[in-house]
């Protein structure tokens, strides 16, 4: 009887082994654990036998009905969420894996710089609006006081998408100011808005120089705008931007679009302003060039210079991002190297 227990149990655990489905499961149970299996009439045939025997076998016995219920129950176990895992068309599901590293994304330093500088513009009543990269040789050149032969066209080495000679030929914008127009062409004063964007010039790639960067523009008109409110908002911008404490210069500048016209510059954080290699010895950094606008330009858009005036600057993104990071070439910034891009 106990060979019989002994060989009752070792083939009941070796098919549980082989056990996949819960159908089978089922019937391993009822075939050993059930009403009409061999342990349950050995255990009831054992009122029939002699007392010594039946205490060993009886404890032998129900040792095996243990041991084939706990089997049972840690099968069942792993049998049922197998099955929820082929049923949902899944790996079983371990929950005790640790978790997978969720890589996170970043802006890019230009973008970034962008919306901090839309942002103090906004604060200060400023709409944000984009332009065209794709312009009119009208928009870029001539509606902005640069006929065609105008040798401030020198100013911007132009990629050209037509070949023809007239204010119609299409480019690649050369700055965002084309878009001083367009706003003042469609909207009526009061009017301030920024304009960030690309522009594109037709030049040799360098440390300091690519062909493709971006600008913010920013345009103001309305009755009674003077230099004094000019000089004011950049001169907020730029302690926004690099500090309260940082000096900002303002001196004066040519653009046909604007008169007078201007330059900001702010002092060099690197030397203090006693002159070192990121200035040139100037002890100043330009950061954009600005001017009220001019009087041709407004009657141009339909706009009274009589009764209206204005203000606009236009300022380099890369080259403010390459003065706050201390970024010592231009070109890493499209390189698409991560290990530069980390970094911010
Ligand atoms: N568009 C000029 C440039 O790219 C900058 C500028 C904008 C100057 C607005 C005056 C007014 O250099």
């Amino acid at each position: 009887m106990p060979q019989d227990l002994n060989h009752l149990e070792s083939v009941a655990l070796s098919e549980l082994s082989r056990i996949e489905t819960p159908g089978e499961l089922e019937e391993w149970r009822v075939r050993y654990l059930g009403k009409k299996s061999a342990l349950t009439a050995a255990l009831r045939s054992l009122g029939t036998l002699p007392p010594d025997e039946r205490r060993a076998l009886g404890a032998r016995a129900n040792d095996v009905k243990k041991n084939l219920q706990s089997r049972f129950d840690a099968k069942q176990q792993a049998v049922s969420v197998s099955s929820i895992g082929q049923s949902i068309g899944v790996a079983p599901l371990d929950v005790t894996l640790p978790g997978r590293p969720f890589p996170m994304g970043r802006l890019h330093p230009i973008t970034r710089v962008i919306q901090e500088i839309c942002a103090v513009f906004a604060r200060m009543g400023f709409q944000v609006i984009e332009g065209p990269e794709v312009e009119k040789d009208y928009y870029n050149f001539e509606a902005l006081n640069i006929p065609q032969d105008h040798p401030a066209r020198d100013m911007f080495a132009t990629l050209w998408l037509d070949q023809k000679d007239d204010s119609t030929a299409r480019l690649l914008r050369t700055h965002t100011s084309p878009m001083q127009v367009r706003i003042m062409e469609t909207h009526k004063p009061p009017l301030r808005f920024v304009v960030p964007g690309r522009t594109y010039r037709y030049e040799a790639t360098d440390a300091t120089h690519d062909w493709m960067f971006h600008q913010v523009e920013g345009l103001a008109v309305d009755i009674d705008i003077t230099l004094r409110d000019l000089k004011e908002t950049l001169f907020e911008f730029c302690r926004s931007v690099f500090g309260r404490d940082t000096g900002v210069r303002f001196r004066c500048d040519y653009f046909p679009f604007v008169e007078p016209g201007g330059e900001v510059a702010i002092e060099c954080f690197q030397c203090k302003s006693s002159g070192c290699r990121l200035c040139g010895g100037t002890g100043w950094l330009e950061i954009l060039g600005t001017g009220m606008v001019h009087p041709d330009v407004l009657a141009r858009c339909g706009i009274d210079p009589t009764v209206y005036s204005g203000f606009a600057f236009g300022m380099g993104v890369e080259r403010i991002t390459i003065l706050r990071y201390g970024v010592d070439d231009i070109r890493h910034f499209y390189s698409g190297d991560f290990r530069f891009l980390r970094q911010f």
